[in-house]
């Protein structure tokens, strides 16, 4: 089946947000006396909010009133984080892509487990460069459940045999596998390695090059 559509995960793929996530996650640890290290976040990538309060509290059992409250705080700490984005913070080749794909007619998607996508994508300018956002406001169940997929094949009118998911986290990957989609994964093989396809970033690829390899 030849790919007509590229669903992009936002978060590690198009900008680095994952730092900003640790950032937020980290404070909120600190204030709650908990150890949270860079590798510790490596384990929320792709996850929800919930979960990756979840995979935090390591055991530790909180109020369904603190658990709440906990990720408003961590959220908050993160909006600010994001308010001083600004189009530099898109990740070398991410732009190139957008464009390619516009110029040659592939539909383009963001499929993103985040609820401040769309406060992203206005720091970032490209929220006008997709046909369909979903996101993580989307009533259906987050990565790595296929569900954000599905409702985004269905918004780009492509069926799921002839989109691409590119995704920089396990659980999106087995998301894209789960909806019946073949992935392009971003990062080390260790994290992507399922994906059909890996490369380090999107830098010094074209969109070409991965119709060609796929189709
Ligand atoms: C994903 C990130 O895109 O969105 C995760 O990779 C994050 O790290 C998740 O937890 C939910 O984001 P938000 O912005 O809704 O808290
Ligand atoms: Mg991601």
């Amino acid at each position: 089946m030849r790919i007509k559509a590229f669903l992009f995960d936002l978060d590690g793929v198009l900008t680095d947000t994952s730092e900003l996530h640790f950032l937020g996650w980290k404070r909120l640890a600190e204030e709650e006396g908990i150890n949270f290290t860079r590798e510790d976040n490596e384990a929320l990538r792709g996850v929800s909010r919930r979960e990756s309060l979840n995979l935090l509290l390591k055991g530790r059992q909180v109020t369904e009133e603190q658990a709440l409250e906990m990720m408003e705080r961590k959220n908050g700490y993160y909006i600010e984080l994001v308010g001083q984005m600004t189009p530099a913070d898109l990740l070398p080749g991410a732009l190139k892509m957008l464009d390619e794909n516009r110029r040659i007619g592939i539909k383009q998607a963001i499929v993103s487990s985040s609820k401040n996508a769309w406060l992203v994508l206005d720091r970032l300018q490209i929220g006008d460069m997709f046909d369909a956002v979903i996101d993580g406001n989307a009533p259906a169940r987050s990565k790595p459940y296929p569900d954000l997929f599905l409702l985004a094949s269905k918004a780009v009118g492509v069926p799921v045999k002839e989109c691409l998911v590119v995704e920089d986290a396990e659980a999106g990957v087995q998301a894209a596998h789960a909806a019946g989609m073949r992935a392009l994964g971003l990062g080390p093989v260790d994290r992507v390695g399922a994906a059909e396809l890996v490369y380090d970033s999107l830098q010094r690829h074209t969109a070409q090059e991965i119709l060609n390899f796929f189709n």
